[in-house]
C-alpha cells in the first residue's frame, strides 16, 4: 500500500469514528423529543439517517479536540445541530420551486419519499429544533448565546439564505468571478466556517485560535462547494447519490462554467493550501485537519 493511500485510509477511519458519534447524538437528540409529531417525526428520521458524508460536524468535533484534547458534550450538540441545520438545507434546495431533485444521499428527496408539504415542515422542524437544543443542552449560557449567535449568522439571510438567493437570482446569467464566489462563500463556505467556530469555541479557544480556525473553515468550505461544482459535471449519479448534471441542466453559476474546469481545480488547490498554512501556529496536533483539507480535494461524492 502506497504511503498516501494509507493516509487516506487512516483519515477514512478517523472520519468514521466521528460520524458514528454524530448519527448516534442525533438519534439520541430526537429520541429526545417526545411531542415531535409521528408524522414529522418519519420525515425527519429519513432525512437525517440517510448517508450523508457528515463532515460539517466532524469539524466541529475536530476543532474542539484540537484546543481541548477531545469532544465534549457541548461539541458534541453543536456538531448534531450543524448537521440538522445542513440537512434541513438540503431538503429546501431539492424543492421543486428550487432546485426541483429527485435523488439526494442515494435516496429518493424527501418531497419525492413523502410530499411537498411534508418537506417544506421537516426543514422548518429541523432549523428550529436546532436552535432549541443548543438553548436548553448547552449548560454554559454564555457559550449558548455565542453558538446560537454564531449559527443563526450563517445559517441566516445575510449567510446560507443570501447564497441560496443569490444562486437562484444567477440561473441563466454570465457569471463573474465576483458573483460566483459570494454565491459560494454565502450558501456553503460559511456554514464551514460556523463549524469550525463552534468546535474552537467548545473547546474554550482563545479569540485568536476561534479566528484562524474560522478562517481555515471558510477555505475548505469555499473549496468545498468548488469540488461540488466539479463533481456535478465530472461525477455519475450513482457515485454521488444526486442527480448529476443538474447544474448545466439548470443553468446554474459555477466554477467550471464561468472559470473552466482547469481553473476551477486550480483555484480549489490553493484554497486547500491556503487552508492548510493557516493551521501552522497549531503544529501537529491539527493533522487530521491538514488531512481533511487534502482529502477533500479527491472526494468522489
Ligand atoms: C451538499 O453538501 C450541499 C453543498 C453545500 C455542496 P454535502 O456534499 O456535504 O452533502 P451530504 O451532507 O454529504 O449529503
Ligand atoms: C446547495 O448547493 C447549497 C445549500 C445551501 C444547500 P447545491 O444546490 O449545489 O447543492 P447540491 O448539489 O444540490 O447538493
Ligand atoms: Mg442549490
Ligand atoms: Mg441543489
Ligand atoms: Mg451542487
Amino acid at each position: 500500500m502506497s504511503p498516501s493511500r494509507t493516509a487516506n485510509s487512516d483519515f477514512d477511519a478517523l472520519l468514521s469514528q466521528k460520524v458514528r458519534i454524530v448519527t448516534e447524538t442525533l438519534d439520541r437528540l430526537l429520541a429526545e423529543q417526545p411531542e415531535i409529531h409521528e408524522a414529522l417525526r418519519q420525515a425527519l428520521l429519513y432525512t437525517l439517517a440517510a448517508p450523508g458524508k457528515r463532515i460539517r460536524p466532524a469539524l466541529v468535533l475536530w476543532c474542539c479536540e484540537l484546543l481541548a484534547g477531545r469532544d465534549n458534550a457541548e461539541a458534541r450538540a453543536a456538531a448534531a445541530v450543524i448537521e440538522m441545520v445542513h440537512t434541513y438545507s438540503l431538503v429546501h434546495d431539492d424543492l421543486p420551486a428550487l432546485d426541483d431533485d429527485d435523488l439526494r444521499r442515494g435516496r429518493p428527496t424527501c418531497h419525492k419519499a413523502f410530499d411537498e408539504a411534508t418537506a417544506i415542515l421537516a426543514g422548518d422542524a429541523l432549523l428550529t429544533l436546532a436552535f432549541e437544543i443548543l438553548a436548553d443542552r448547552i449548560d454554559d449560557s454564555a457559550l449558548a448565546v455565542e453558538l446560537i449567535r454564531q449559527l443563526a449568522r450563517a445559517a441566516g439571510p445575510a449567510g446560507m439564505i443570501a447564497g441560496q438567493m443569490a444562486d437562484l437570482k444567477a440561473e441563466n446569467t454570465v457569471g463573474s468571478i465576483d458573483s460566483l464566489e459570494y454565491i459560494h462563500t454565502h450558501k456553503t463556505a460559511r456554514m464551514f466556517r460556523c463549524a469550525a467556530v463552534m468546535g474552537a469555541l467548545c473547546g474554550r479557544g482563545s479569540p485568536e485560535q476561534v479566528e484562524a480556525l474560522g478562517q481555515y473553515g471558510l477555505k475548505i468550505g469555499l473549496g468545498f462547494q468548488i469540488a461540488d461544482d466539479i463533481l456535478d459535471v465530472s461525477a455519475s449519479s450513482e457515485q454521488l447519490g444526486k442527480t448529476a448534471g443538474k447544474d448545466v441542466t439548470a443553468a446554474k453559476c459555477t466554477y467550471p462554467a464561468v472559470v473552466g474546469l482547469a481553473k476551477a481545480k486550480e483555484l480549489e488547490q490553493d484554497l486547500a493550501r491556503e487552508a492548510v498554512a493557516l493551521l501552522e501556529p497549531f503544529g501537529r496536533r491539527a493533522d487530521v485537519l491538514r488531512q481533511l483539507a487534502t482529502a477533500l480535494l479527491s472526494r468522489r461524492r
